[in-house]
Parts: structure tokens; sequence; C-alpha cells
């Protein structure tokens, strides 16, 4: 029997398993190349981060900085303490002296005529040192610098007849705290000895002379002066009050 199967050429029930092996080969095929498709084959390194990753990456970066440096409150461990106050460590502006800032003004605007050793220029630029117009009243200082001055003075002995410029509004218009400062500096330096100019008392003389559009004489200047304003402790005392204001916070932090 096995013979004759043999001799007979592939038998029909061989043709058969061989057709359905041959199928079952295809859809093996089919299924491996489903899988194929699906997965890939794996691979060696890494596979690169997509580019668009990487941009989103260093947007959040960036927006993280500039979260922090916005809401970070300096990293400050106190940041949340129901008693922070941001501003507790800056300094307080420095309120620069009036002699200080005078002594800059003078260097400015005045130093050209009247020389930076406040000696002026014999006939020409009368000196600050030891002048009586300097040192005496404030009121006549004040008239000087807000309108100016014009024709014979004579200071020290020597006489003058030169056009001092206003520096108040109708001239070089300095603020009262630069004419302030300018007049309490030419009265404190080079050995001379008068009081401070406040900025509250120039602003009076402003109140009183600034709408004046002549200079002043000589003679005029002697005219219908007012009282010599007490010296201030008045504002020293004002002043103290608001530093005992700002330590106050400080107090109340303590006590807590
Ligand atoms: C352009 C030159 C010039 C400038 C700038 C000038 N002065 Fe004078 N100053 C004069 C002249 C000139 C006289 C004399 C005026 C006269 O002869 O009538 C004078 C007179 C004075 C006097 C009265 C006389 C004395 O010597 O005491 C005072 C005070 C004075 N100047 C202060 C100042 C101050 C402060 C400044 C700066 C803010 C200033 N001057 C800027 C030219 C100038």
């Amino acid at each position: 029997m096995s013979e004759d199967t043999k001799s007979s050429g592939p038998h029909p029930n061989n043709k058969e398993s061989l057709e359905q092996a041959a199928m079952q080969d295809n859809s093996m095929q089919d299924v491996h190349a489903q899988l194929m498709r699906e997965k890939e084959e794996p691979h060696e390194g890494f596979s690169p981060v997509p580019i668009v990753l990487m941009f989103l990456f260093a947007a959040l970066c960036f927006w993280g900085g500039v979260y922090l440096v916005h809401y970070s409150a300096k990293f400050r461990w106190d940041a949340y303490s129901p008693y922070f106050d941001p501003n507790a460590d800056k300094p307080a502006p420095v309120e620069i002296p009036l002699f200080v800032r005078g002594q800059k003004v003078f260097a400015q605007q005045c130093a050209v005529c009247h020389q930076a050793s406040g000696a002026g220029v014999p006939g020409v630029y009368p000196p600050m040192v030891g002048s009586s117009w300097v040192t005496e009243h404030p009121e006549v200082l004040a008239r000087i610098l807000i309108n100016g001055l014009n024709g014979p003075i004579e200071v020290k002995g020597n006489t003058y007849n030169g056009n001092m410029p206003a520096f108040g509004p109708g001239g070089l218009n300095l603020s009262d705290k630069d004419l302030a400062g300018v007049m309490t500096y030419i009265r404190q330096e080079w050995g001379n000895e008068a009081s401070d100019m406040t900025v509250a008392m120039v602003t009076d003389y402003q109140a009183a002379y600034a709408s004046r559009s002549t200079p002043w004489t000589a003679p005029e200047l002697k005219e219908g002066l007012g009282p010599v304003p007490e010296p201030e402790p008045v504002v020293e005392e004002a002043a103290e009050g608001e530093a005992a204001e700002a330590e106050e916070p400080h107090a109340e932090e303590a006590a807590h």
C-alpha cells in the first residue's frame, strides 16, 4: 500500500496538506507583516528627542525663570510672615545736607564769577568771604539771588558795578532747595559764620519776590526788611518725629 502511494505521485491527501501548509505560511506572513507594521524593529542607541519637545522644554524653563524672578520674593525666608515688609531692607532715602548741596550749586553756578575760593575777582566780581551782604540779613541775600543785582555796590571797602544774574524763577530758576543750599554754603564756608538758610525761608522769600522783574540795587536791598527768621529747631523736631514713626513697625515686629 505504501509502495503504491509512493509511486502514484503526490497523494491527494498529501497535496491537500501541502496546500494547507502553504496557506498557513501565507497567513503566517500576513500576521508577521502586520506585526512588522505595528512594531518597529528594535535597534541600538537612543532615539533622538523630538525637536518640538526641546523647544517646549526650553520655553517652560524660560517661563519658570520669569515666574521666579517675579514671585520668589527674593527667596526670603520671611516672605510669608504676616509682618513681612519688602521695603524694610531698603536704606531710607538719604537727604544730603543743604551745605553739601550748596557746595555743588556754587561750583556749578557761581564759581565762574565769584571763584571757587569765594574771593571774587578784584574790581569785577565781589568776594563772598567776609561780605556783610552774605552774612547779615538772610532776606538781603535771598533778594540778591532771586532777582539779581545791578549798579554800584560796596563790598569790604571796594566798590563794584556790575550785573549779578537772577537765580529765581525770572532768571536761571534754581529750585528752592538749591537756593537754600547755596546760600547756606556761602554763609558758612571760607570762615563765614552765619546761620543756615532753610528751604522754608526760601519759599517764603520766593512768594514775596519771585514776581519782581527788575534786579535790586544796593540801597534798595536795605529797605523794608522783615525780621530775621528764627533758625529752626522746629524742623529738626519734625524730622525726629518722622524718624520715630519710621521705627515703629520694627518695634511692633519685635513684640510679636
Ligand atoms: C555772571 C557772573 C556772576 C555769577 C554767575 C554770579 N554772580 Fe554774584 N555777583 C556778580 C556781580 C558782578 C556782582 C556785583 C553786582 C553789582 O555790582 O551790583 C555780584 C554780587 C553778588 C553778591 C553781593 C555782593 C557780595 O559779594 O556779597 C552776592 C551775595 C552774590 N553775588 C552771590 C552769588 C551767588 C551765590 C551766585 C551763584 C548762585 C552768584 N553770585 C553768581 C556776578 C555773578
